[in-house]
């Protein structure tokens, strides 16, 4: 019973089945196989415009690959505090930009916005050579805080960026509960709203590792061949990455997953918001959300085996909460039965406050 990271499920069946069937006789390598020359096919007709697609095997490397081709060594990305790339990818962006900087900005509410980018360029102007120069902004989508920017906010945001000559890359680890979380065209959260490389996650919705750096924009995609080979990114059995985007699209495998788990948190937060003494962050938009629970709350949940990252002092505790592509309504009706059964119906007699990620 786990509610710590869709990171902890398993692989999609489906997935699983399109991996055995590649592993039936030879393939050509370094992603010279069938699988991999039809992705280009697949990713651009999903995104209705023609989009060039490297696979990876990790979201950090997405990442990095990703913005390295924005970024010279002596530039900089902007992109919220709390995000992935500035966190928890020890300088990956920085390492395979050959030197660029995080800029880190608090944002709003869990968003950047396009006041944000214009207050970066202002303070390092072009005209100041002492300055690393901004050269893109990054947003994550979904938020690492479960927020979902909505296709008009991702716009303005890529206005701004235009404005300035800056490149927009869009960290989709969990692009897939978004689009979901919205129910739009991926194209309209994407290049249609400024968007020129996307980190297309696969392996937190059911793929058992696989993502797609997407390039909307054509001459991004000339150096990915070489600095993916540099990052000891390019498979040598790439099929095997590339089966596992190609049943992740078909059939809408992708958003049907990401329905699902988007479904089992909606249950979760139905219930939370019903109970007096927790504090639910905000509706969730997507398969992700913080929540505050008195103590006398945390443990019977752990008790009962329910693993899920928490952090507090004696009163009460902020945890995190995520679901995924396989979590069982099962599941989630034992975790609910449990809060109902020992919640004390009132407001603790203590604030509960967010508390900030150790
Ligand atoms: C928002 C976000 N981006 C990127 C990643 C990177 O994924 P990986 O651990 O595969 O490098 C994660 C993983 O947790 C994530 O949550």
């Amino acid at each position: 019973m786990n509610f710590a990271s869709d990171n902890t499920a398993g692989c999609a069946p489906d997935i699983m089945a399109a991996l055995a069937r590649a592993n039936a006789g030879p393939a050509g390598a370094y992603g010279n196989d069938a699988a991999t020359k039809r992705l280009t096919g697949h990713f651009s007709e999903l995104f209705e415009t023609e989009v060039q697609v490297f696979p990876v095997a990790t979201g950090t490397a997405a990442n990095s690959l990703s913005l390295s081709t924005l970024v010279p060594p002596y530039g900089g990305v902007i992109c919220l505090d709390q995000a992935h790339i500035h966190e928890d990818e020890c300088g990956a962006p920085e390492f395979f930009s050959g030197g660029a900087r995080i800029f880190n900005v608090p944002g709003k509410r869990g968003k950047l916005d396009a006041a944000d980018v214009e207050r970066v360029v202002k303070l390092n102007s072009a005209a100041n050579f002492h300055r690393m120069q901004p050269a893109a902004v990054s947003v994550t989508q979904l938020g690492e805080g479960g927020e979902l920017y909505s296709p008009d906010e991702i716009g303005a945001i890529g206005e701004a960026a235009k404005r300035h000559g800056l490149g927009l890359h869009m960290d989709g680890a969990r692009f897939a509960n978004a689009v979901a979380g919205i129910n739009c065209r991926p194209a309209d959260v994407t290049w249609r709203a400024g968007v020129d490389i996307l980190s297309f996650g696969a392996t937190k919705n059911g793929a058992w590792a696989a993502e797609a750096i997407v390039v909307f924009k054509p001459e991004l995609a000339r150096s990915l061949l070489y600095r993916r080979q540099r990052a000891g990114h390019t498979f040598s059995k790439m099929r095997f990455l590339s089966v596992q985007l190609e049943a992740y699209l078909a059939q809408d495998l992708w958003l049907r997953n990401a329905r699902h788990a988007n479904g089992m948190m909606s249950r979760i937060a139905e219930a939370l918001v019903e109970l007096p003494d927790v504090r639910l962050l905000d509706r969730p938009r997507g398969n992700l959300t913080f929540v505050n629970l008195p103590v006398y709350l945390v443990e019977p949940l752990a008790k009962a085996g329910f693993v899920f990252y928490h952090w507090g002092n004696a009163n009460y505790h902020t945890a995190r909460l995520v679901t995924a592509f396989n979590t069982e309504l099962g599941q989630v009706k034992k975790f609910v039965s449990i809060l109902r059964k020992h919640s004390r119906g009132r407001k603790p007699p203590f604030a509960m406050d967010f508390l900030p990620r150790p």
